[in-house]
């Protein structure tokens, strides 16, 4: 079985990420939640540590159990590593190689094959910045799933943005493993 870690960020959607944590880890694999200090906003550590069997990283200050920073040893242990909720700010932080929390930090590290599932209001995602951020990715090898064609978004919105649903990233990560 895998070692998935499973980045979180701070979006309406992140509460599916639960959903996704209990699937993976029901399915055998080991999964890691490591989520943006935004995410926390969304989601309890105690929730996603809970569903996933394992501590959940949320900061460097946490980060004293071993010599080796757990963002480090997490990258260099993963089989796969999945982002979703991914938010725009996520996005272009790995765009940008930008590392100021933990998940953007362990991208860096991280060879294993990156999976990222976007959820933003459609004109966030619209956005030149995004859209140029997201080429980025892609012509780095990452994979973006979604955001769904269309829908009504947690803002009142209807259109692009909304997070695939959980089948679908479940599926995802499996066939990239
Ligand atoms: C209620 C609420 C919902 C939000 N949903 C999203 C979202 O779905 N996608 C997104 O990109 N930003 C969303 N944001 C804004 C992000 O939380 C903000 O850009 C934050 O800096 C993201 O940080 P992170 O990428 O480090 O998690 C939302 C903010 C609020 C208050």
């Amino acid at each position: 079985m895998a070692t998935i870690v499973l980045g979180i960020c701070g979006s309406i959607a992140a509460y599916k990420a639960a959903d996704v944590a209990s699937r993976l880890t029901k399915a055998g694999h080991e999964v890691y939640c490591v989520c943006t200090p935004t995410a926390l906003r969304f989601v309890t550590p105690l929730t996603l540590m809970t569903l996933s069997r394992h501590p959940v990283v949320t900061s460097f200050e946490e980060e004293t159990n071993d010599w080796t920073p757990t963002h480090i040893a997490l990258a260099q242990r993963a089989d796969v590593l999945a982002v979703a909720p991914a938010s725009a700010h996520t996005i272009a932080c790995f765009a940008h190689g930008l590392a100021p929390n933990v998940l953007t930090s362990l991208y860096l590290v991280n060879r294993a094959p990156t999976l990222i599932f976007p959820a933003m209001n459609t004109q966030m995602w619209n956005h030149p910045a995004t859209q140029q951020n997201v080429q980025t990715l892609l012509q780095r090898g990452n994979i973006i799933i979604g955001p769904e064609e269309d829908g009504e978004l947690a803002c009142g919105v209807c259109g692009k943005g909304r997070l695939v649903d959980v089948e679908t990233i479940v599926s995802n990560i499996r066939q990239a493993l």
